[in-house]
């Protein structure tokens, strides 16, 4: 277990346990620096009308002192939940390799697409007029998310639920529902290509605001998260579900 700490002028002022190992300096760190280097950070920063834009070059303190927003809440909001071991998972029940998917991929995921959702809307009204591949990064961006949240929302409202039954003795059935989730994979890595393709790798043109360059950082973020979270799936879950059920799973090809 390891800690957030915030750390100010007189000392610490809060402590959170949490997944991340890291010490903030509310006075030295800039807040446009903890905007970049935490996922949930914008997401949280925009509902609370902090500036890490504009003034980004302000200390976390001076912008929360700015929203009147408590420095200790906005750090405590923003704790990342993806860094859990993801270990050992073949030798544990699949309910709870489920569980973890469910805690943290896809509410990680949930997070990154409403920030990057965000971000890509703000970066095309004001830099799609000079940056033109922005339109099309804006589009793929929308694709990416309507995909990933009909995906998961299918896995946690049919194909999981049916997975838990299974290994609690349910009777045997297709495993179509488990290789319709392999395949639902595909396209989001299509586009996260794509993306890195028409943005050069993410590079950042010299008249990129803040907000620009948060948006690549999380779209490469999010782009680590599922490399894992699928490999999670493809490799772990599903391969276990077929050897189990031989076949024990029903089919889903009702959509949602
Ligand atoms: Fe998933
Ligand atoms: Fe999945």
């Amino acid at each position: 277990m390891t800690k957030i700490m915030v750390v100010g002028s007189s000392g610490p002022q809060d402590e959170h346990e949490n997944e991340t190992a890291m010490t903030i300096d509310v006075n030295a760190k800039t807040i446009g620096e903890l905007a970049l280097e935490f996922p949930r950070a914008i997401a949280v920063m925009e509902r609370w009308q902090i500036d890490y834009c504009c003034h980004h070059n302000r200390s976390v303190a001076e912008a929360c002192l700015a929203a009147g927003v408590p420095v200790a809440e906005l750090v405590r909001e923003i704790g990342d939940p993806r860094s859990q071991s993801t270990g050992g998972w073949d030798q544990k029940p699949l309910a709870d390799l489920q569980r973890y998917i469910v805690d943290t991929h896809h509410a990680y995921t949930r997070q990154s697409l409403e920030t990057i959702s965000l971000l890509a809307d703000k970066v095309l009204v004001r830099h799609g007029g000079v940056h033109t591949e922005l339109v099309e990064v804006h589009r793929l961006v929308f694709e990416l998310a309507t995909e990933l949240l009909m995906h998961m929302r299918r896995e946690e409202e049919i194909v999981f639920p049916q997975i838990e039954a299974m290994e609690k003795g349910a009777e045997p059935a297709s495993t179509s529902g488990v290789q319709s989730m392999i395949v639902e994979h595909e396209r989001p890595g299509e586009i996260l290509v794509t993306l890195r393709q028409i943005t050069a790798g993410y590079a950042l043109p010299g008249d990129a605001c803040l907000s620009y360059r948060a948006l690549y950082e999380r779209l490469r973020d999010l782009e680590t998260d599922l490399r894992e979270h699928f490999q999670l799936e493809n490799e772990v879950l599903f391969p276990s579900v077929i050897r189990l059920g031989q076949p024990r799973l029903l089919g889903v090809r009702t959509g949602i």
